[in-house]
């Protein structure tokens, strides 16, 4: 079962007490905070194009790409008309662009659905080789705690007016796996539901086995802080924002 198949046509209206435009802000702040006018960015799992949205109207050259083809179907209906960015399906693991970029970032754990110490070694690695001297890296991770605690083994039921949905989870503990089961009914115009489900497969990391990797690969500095702010993470934050350096 593929994940991010049918759930691209109701990506949007879900994440939509996410403020994407915050993120666009908060990604500019690490920007002026590590000196860095970064004009080449590299969007990795781009998903329907949210960040890259606020990213294109600031005129940033932008890259973007993911895995799904389905979400970036949605991607293009937002992007087509800036010339200034191009969307690519590629995967994370063995992305290839004939190009190098002064940034890339990914965000939105997008990086959790990396699920070997091999293909994340492989991910840093290409994004290394794909940044200019001096660029940045920037993503974020839902957090071991999260993972394990908060999302673990719970099952989540939503009820909106027009999507019905229940999220069940296992959390695998000698694995640091944590499996989603989707389960979505949606309203068609005659009040019919149709439904279909989706597996997705995300990984619990701690922050030392990260920096590990990423010194592992070459960068040189590597920060991070609970996400959306630039205070020190404690046990119980959810989402960790990373940044090396090259
Ligand atoms: C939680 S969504 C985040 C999407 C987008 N970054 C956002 O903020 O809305 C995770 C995204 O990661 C993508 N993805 C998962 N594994 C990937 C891989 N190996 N390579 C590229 N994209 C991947 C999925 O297709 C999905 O669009």
């Amino acid at each position: 079962m593929d994940s991010y198949g049918g759930f691209a046509s109701l990506y949007d209206e879900l994440m939509n007490d996410f403020d994407y435009e915050e993120w666009a802000k908060y990604i500019e702040e690490i920007y002026k905070r590590y000196n860095l006018k970064p004009k080449d960015i590299l969007e990795m799992a781009c998903g329907t194009g949210n960040l890259s949205y606020y990213l294109a109207k600031k005129r940033y050259n932008l890259v973007c790409f993911d895995l799904s083809q389905e979400m970036l179907t949605k991607a293009y209906e937002k992007l087509g008309r800036f010339n200034n960015v191009k969307i690519l399906n590629q995967n994370m693991i063995n992305f290839n662009i004939n190009k190098k970029f002064d940034s890339v970032i990914s965000i939105c754990d997008s990086m959790n659905y990396i699920t070997t110490d091999e293909e994340l070694a492989n991910c840093f690695k290409n994004v290394y080789n794909h940044l200019k001297p001096n660029g940045i890296f920037i993503f974020d991770i839902n957090s071991y705690y999260k993972l394990k605690n908060i999302i673990g083994n719970n099952t989540f039921i939503e009820d909106r007016e027009d999507i019905f949905y229940t999220w069940q989870n296992y959390y695998d503990n000698n694995k640091d796996i944590c499996e989603f089961y989707l389960t979505f009914f949606e309203e068609n115009k005659e009040g019919l539901y149709s439904r279909f489900d989706e597996v997705h497969i995300e990984r619990a990391y701690k922050e030392d086995f990260i920096c590990e990797k990423l010194l592992d690969v070459g960068f040189t500095k590597i920060d991070f802080y609970n996400a959306f702010t630039f205070n020190k993470k404690s046990d119980s934050d959810e989402r960790v924002n990373f940044i090396a350096i090259k």
